[in-house]
């Protein structure tokens, strides 16, 4: 913090030491790795923008691994989805000032999916609702829900203020809930995270009864309960590694119960009718498995253009090589890298309604002014052929 390693060390060091004494951490911890949020052009606009090119001018470089979150477009097929050449200017600036900072372009909220997976305990910095919960409570890794700034600040620092998540006596269970309702699909499991995260309102929730939900039903589940309730860990009764070691933190604590009715009517809050709208599939960023699920239910279907499915390169490559992208498009449907349907320009890219499987994204689609659909992804695939 002295300058001795220039001005952005000194830099990310006082914002770091600045956070950690609001919430006073004793020390600084250092961390494995670093995702950083806060890449599209549309949430950065020009101020943001400047501020990155200004710490690259500076001569900020990580010193650990740092991937990076979903951009406002994919980068080499922003035309084909509508949009505007300004704003691709003003993305391609954030892209190149975060590569000069040695960023690795990811340009995903699923960097786990794509080979970036922190080993249990250790520490790392990570920003992004889906990507904080997934890495604490499905990999055991230790973040707090991080901002661009403070992941940018640990990514050019190698270290965080220790405090919150990072210490064991605060990854306790708060409450539990004990789920009364069946969960048959990816949208369930997303629609019980929201549920929960109104609920408990940034308590650590130990889930009980919740089935075996698969890496893709935990992901969304993750990304729903941090949007709806600014949660940062779960436990899952069998499902998730600290869940044994909670266990012992169960004993006098409230227990809520979660039923059909409740998921019913999170789904039917965010929901309206809307009139041709576009189908999205990807939030978060899609698996291999899901694209390859959503390349067998379009097989031989007329999509119109209205199906579009969201992806990290890293995956999106894989599809490719295994034809699965070539499925999707014959039929119809788009596949895009690098951005989503909630941190893309949509209005300037004309679009007026979303259908989703996303309870995170339908809650985006709202805010945004968008009459929204909830629906499981055969029923989306089903409505966009029709
Ligand atoms: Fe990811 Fe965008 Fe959804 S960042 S979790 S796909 S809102």
């Amino acid at each position: 913090m002295d300058g001795e390693e220039g001005d952005a060390v000194r830099k990310s060091m006082e914002l770091l030491v600045a956070l950690g004494n609001v919430f006073g951490a004793e020390k600084m911890v250092p961390v494995e790795s670093a995702h950083i949020s806060g890449v599209s052009y549309k949430n950065l606009g020009e101020a943001g923008t400047e501020w990155l090119e200004e710490q690259a001018a500076m001569g900020a470089k990580c010193r650990i691994r740092a991937t990076l979150n979903p951009a406002g477009m994919d980068m080499e097929k922003w035309e084909e989805m509508g949009v505007p050449r300004e704003f691709a200017v003003g993305q391609r600036r954030v892209l190149k000032a975060f590569t000069d900072m040695g960023v690795e372009p990811t340009c995903t909220c699923t960097p786990y999916l794509i080979g970036h997976v922190p080993r249990r305990g250790t520490q790392v910095a990570w920003a992004e609702s889906n990507a904080v919960c997934f890495v604490n409570s499905v990999l055991g890794a230790r973040t707090n829900r991080e901002s661009g700034p403070t992941t940018l600040a640990s990514a050019v620092t190698g270290v965080a203020a220790y405090y919150g998540y990072r210490l064991t006596e605060n990854r306790r269970p708060e409450k539990i809930i004990k789920v009364k309702a069946e969960l048959h699909s990816r949208l369930d499991y997303s629609t019980l995270g929201y549920v929960t995260g109104k609920l408990m309102k940034s308590a650590v929730p130990y889930f009980r009864n919740m089935g075996n939900p698969d890496m893709e039903s935990m992901k969304t589940l993750g990304a729903a309960c941090a949007t709806s309730g600014g949660i940062t860990l779960w436990h899952g009764e069998g499902v998730t590694p600290e869940a044994e070691w909670a266990s012992q933190y169960l004993e006098g604590i409230e227990t809520i119960i979660v039923e059909q009715k409740n998921l019913d009517e999170a789904k039917e809050s965010l929901m309206s009718d809307p009139d041709n709208p576009t189908y999205c599939i990807g939030c978060p960023h899609c698996s291999l498995k899901e694209i390859e699920e959503t390349a067998n239910l379009v097989r031989g279907k007329d999509l119109d253009g209205k199906l579009w499915v969201f992806t990290s390169r890293g995956v999106y490559e894989q599809a490719e090589k295994a034809g699965l992208i070539k499925v999707i498009e014959d039929a119809g449907g788009r596949v895009y890298r690098d951005t989503c349907m909630v941190v893309a320009p949509l209005h300037e890219m004309g679009w007026h309604g979303v259908g989703t499987n996303s309870m995170k994204g339908g809650h985006y689609s709202v805010a945004h002014g968008f009459p929204t659909k909830l629906a499981t992804v055969d029923e989306l695939v089903e409505e966009a052929s029709r």
